[in-house]
């Protein structure tokens, strides 16, 4: 069986008003009814080669998970003392489950389309990570996105690549170099890794973060379906992400091919992107309350109540969400993290 591990970190400041600290990306209904979370637990559901999932987060998420978790029998929560990024979240469950044990790391924030085409490759990915590759899963890029890894193709491997070098977060002359070679996919943030294999580079890379997070489960503390680690030892840690700590150094690095529609839904122009199917003829899309839209083309409207109406507007998103209004071209939708109101709030 494949263990998943759902990663529940971040806060999402691109999708602000709508997603705040309290109530973050994961934990809203973007794409459909359920919440990207739901929707991540839901993909590994109700199929016996996938184990119930372990899930890790902060503890300011901790009771949210737990009620979005209500109908997954078997699930457990690991609960952060503090936010360290992905690699010491991902070490702690590797360090919970048997080193034998082949894990699947899966965001709780991104929208994947074809869920049977994500559980083909995350197949395809374990068996990889059994014989001890560290496997990420590969996006064709279709822009020169400066926020994602890029994996160049190595040689074949059964169901994928090796990768011959991952670059986390190029620079954007690097990344048009990257699309222009034709050699290079995305990381799609999702992993497959044996947890003791995981646990040994982390060791040969990070030894001292990986000496405090086998600490911080040594001294840590069962509780029902929860686990909490040792806050001292977690606390004294440098976060780092799993691409920077293991992913950028490790030579046992394999990449399997995932045409999914992945998207990670990073701002409101990816959101109206993933409901593209929603649109209506002239392109727009209109949530929630009442919309009114005249002469408008491309225009994602959102509001929790208070009525929109636009005249003559192209490519432009309009949100109202918690008494707050914001309104961004669809080309300027990566900024809004660093308005004001979306880093004060
Ligand atoms: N539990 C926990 N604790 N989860 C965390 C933490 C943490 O401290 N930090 C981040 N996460 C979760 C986020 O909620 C998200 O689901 C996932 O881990 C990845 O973290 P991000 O912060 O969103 O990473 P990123 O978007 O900058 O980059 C990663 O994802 C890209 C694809 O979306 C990298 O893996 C890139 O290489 C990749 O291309
Ligand atoms: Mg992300």
């Amino acid at each position: 069986q494949i263990h998943p591990v759902i990663l529940c970190g971040g806060s999402g400041t691109r999708l602000w008003p709508l997603s705040r600290k309290a109530l973050p990306k994961p934990f809203l209904p973007l794409v459909s009814e359920e919440t990207l979370f739901e929707q991540a637990v839901r993909r590994v559901a109700g199929d016996d080669r996938f184990a119930p999932p372990m899930v890790v987060a902060g503890a300011a998420h901790a009771d949210l998970v737990t009620a979005q978790l209500s109908d997954t029998p078997g699930a457990r929560l690991v609960v952060e003392p503090a936010a360290k990024n992905t690699a010491p979240a991902i070490a702690l469950a590797a360090a919970l489950l048997p080193r034998d044990a082949v894990m699947l790391v899966c965001p709780s924030d991104h929208h994947i389309a074809d869920s049977a085409a994500f559980r083909a490759a995350a197949l395809a990915g374990a068996a990889l990570a059994a014989q001890d590759y560290l496997v990420s899963f590969g996006i064709a890029p279709d822009r020169p996105e400066t926020g994602y890894g890029y994996i160049e193709r190595g040689a074949p491997l059964a169901g994928g690549f090796a990768i011959a070098r991952f670059v986390e977060k190029p620079d954007l002359a690097k990344a048009q170099h990257y699309l222009a070679s034709g050699n290079f996919s995305w990381n799609g943030g999702i992993f497959a890794f044996r947890a003791g294999h995981l646990l040994d580079e982390l060791a040969a890379y990070r030894p001292e973060m990986a000496r405090l997070v086998a600490e911080a489960v040594a001294e840590g503390r069962e509780d029902g379906t929860r686990f909490h680690p040792a806050a001292e030892a977690f606390a004294a840690i440098a976060g780092d992400s799993i691409d920077y700590a293991v992913m950028e150094n490790t030579r046992s690095a394999a990449m399997v091919p995932a045409d999914m529609g992945w998207s990670d839904i990073g701002n409101w122009a990816a959101l109206a992107d993933a409901l593209a199917d929603q649109a209506d003829a002239e392109g727009n899309i209109a949530r929630g309350g009442p919309v009114d839209l005249a002469g408008c083309k491309g225009v994602f409207a959102l509001t929790d109540g208070p009525r929109i109406s636009a005249v003559g507007l192209e490519d432009v998103c309009i949100i109202v969400s918690g008494g707050e209004v914001l309104v961004t071209t669809r080309d300027g939708a990566q900024a809004v993290g660093k308005l004001p109101g979306a880093v004060n709030q």
